[in-house]
């Protein structure tokens, strides 16, 4: 059975966010940039364990996303990964309801950029694939950024969302999505 831990970074010790970082290299085959752990930093972690095994991670940070005229607070999913050996048993589902509550109670809106393995993860529970075109508001201004339409999922939480409008994400290095 999963348990689900919540908990802010400040609140990991060194210990455990080694361990979450290993999980992650892990879980994206390596692929994971310090600059991909670094955006999963600084907000919320959701934290799956089975057995008392360290299994699955995901947490939420708040970004600025620009739509229809307004700066919305975005809590955005950043190093959503669960072991290979323990996929497909819903830690997955078990670790986005826990960053799901997080998003409902304090932010405008959810975002992420999904990977192909988990567009049915978000699709299932109510993200919705952006159809409108996407931006990041960089040093030298707005850029779009069309590699990153098809990716960009949005759980819409207290204000009505134009799905086809414009989305401006705020700067930070590494993949701004
Ligand atoms: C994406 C990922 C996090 C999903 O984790 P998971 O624990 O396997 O997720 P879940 O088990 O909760 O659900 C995943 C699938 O299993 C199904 N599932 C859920 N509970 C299940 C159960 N008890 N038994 C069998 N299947 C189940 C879900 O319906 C879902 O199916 P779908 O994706 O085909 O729609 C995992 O595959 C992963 O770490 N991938 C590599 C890293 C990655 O791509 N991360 C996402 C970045 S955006």
């Amino acid at each position: 059975m999963t348990e689900v831990r919540t908990a802010h970074t400040a609140d990991l010790d060194t210990a455990t966010l080694t361990t979450v970082r290993d999980l992650l290299d892990r879980a994206f085959e390596g692929d994971l940039a310090d600059l991909d752990w670094e955006h999963a930093l600084g907000g919320m972690h959701a934290l799956a364990y089975d057995a008392g095994e360290l299994v699955g991670h995901a947490s939420v940070v708040q970004r600025r996303v620009l739509h229809a005229g307004r700066s919305l607070r975005t809590g955005y999913v950043e190093g959503v990964g669960v072991d290979k050996d323990h996929r497909g048993r819903g830690h997955g589902v078990a670790l986005m309801a826990a960053l799901e509550r997080v998003i409902r109670g304090a932010y405008d809106l959810g975002a992420l950029s999904a990977s192909d393995a988990a567009r049915g993860l978000y699709g299932g529970r109510g993200w919705l694939p952006w159809q409108g075109p996407t931006f990041a508001l960089t040093p030298l201004g707005i850029v779009r950024t069309e590699d990153e339409d098809d990716g960009v999922y949005v759980l819409p939480v207290r204000l009505p969302l134009d799905p086809f409008g414009e989305l401006v994400c705020d700067w930070r290095d590494g993949d701004v999505w």
